[in-house]
């Protein structure tokens, strides 16, 4: 009788750990990915950026790879991994669209953090004087077209030519969101060329 007692007990708990988990909560179980964009090839020429285009699940639209060290980023916002960044503003793919981050070949996922800082863009270098902004990250979620909610997040250079990015970390108002819109709304003087950078993107992909 003691016997059949510590086997069922036994059979509990390793039902309880065999459960899949998403964060805390009970759920489908998602799939932790980090988006360094290190192993995307980076063309040095300005007028030749590569888009970031899918990548780890989800879409970066209007996103480039910009490789540090070339182009005039040896100094300025410094990549918070490896040697590339993604980078937003610094040619005119900004005219193709807001920069917005979608679920691809994914379903959903829950945003958890991201590296980002701004630079001012001269015509002799890309992104190369960091500079203090406000980053606006709008979550859109169930398919709606509506914002679902929106954060600001303040970048101030560490050091006035050679700084490190800032961690904008989310909230539970990002957990299951299709789509993230980023954009720069505030800290710059208005007409001058700003380029975002974004590096070391943490979020969980959910596949149904
Ligand atoms: C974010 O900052 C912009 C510009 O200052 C402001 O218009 C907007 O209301 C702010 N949004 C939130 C959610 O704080």
């Amino acid at each position: 009788m003691k016997s059949s007692f510590a086997s069922a007990a036994a059979l509990i708990v390793a039902a309880a750990n065999a459960m899949p988990m998403a964060g805390s909560s009970w759920g489908p179980q998602g799939t932790s990915e980090l988006a360094t964009f290190d192993d995307l090839t980076a063309t040095p020429l300005l007028s030749e950026l590569s888009p970031v285009g899918t990548y780890k699940g989800l879409n970066w639209a209007a996103l480039d790879v910009l490789q540090a060290g070339v182009a005039g980023i040896e100094e300025g916002v410094q990549p918070q991994s490896g040697a590339n960044v993604a980078v937003n503003g610094v040619t005119d793919t900004l005219l193709n669209g807001a920069l917005s981050i979608t679920a691809k070949t994914v379903k959903s996922f829950d945003l958890e953090s991201a590296y980002f800082g701004c630079a001012i863009n001269t015509l002799e270098t890309v992104a190369s004087v960091p500079q203090q902004c406000t980053v606006a990250f709008t979550a859109y979620k169930f398919g709606v077209a509506s914002p679902f909610h929106t954060v600001n997040q303040s970048f101030s250079p560490s050091d006035l030519l050679n700084s490190e990015m800032t961690q904008a970390i989310f909230d539970y108002n990002y957990e299951g969101v299709d789509r993230v819109d980023v954009a720069v709304v505030g800290g710059v003087t208005p007409g001058t060329l700003v380029g975002l950078l974004i590096d070391n993107v943490q979020y969980t992909t959910y596949a149904q």
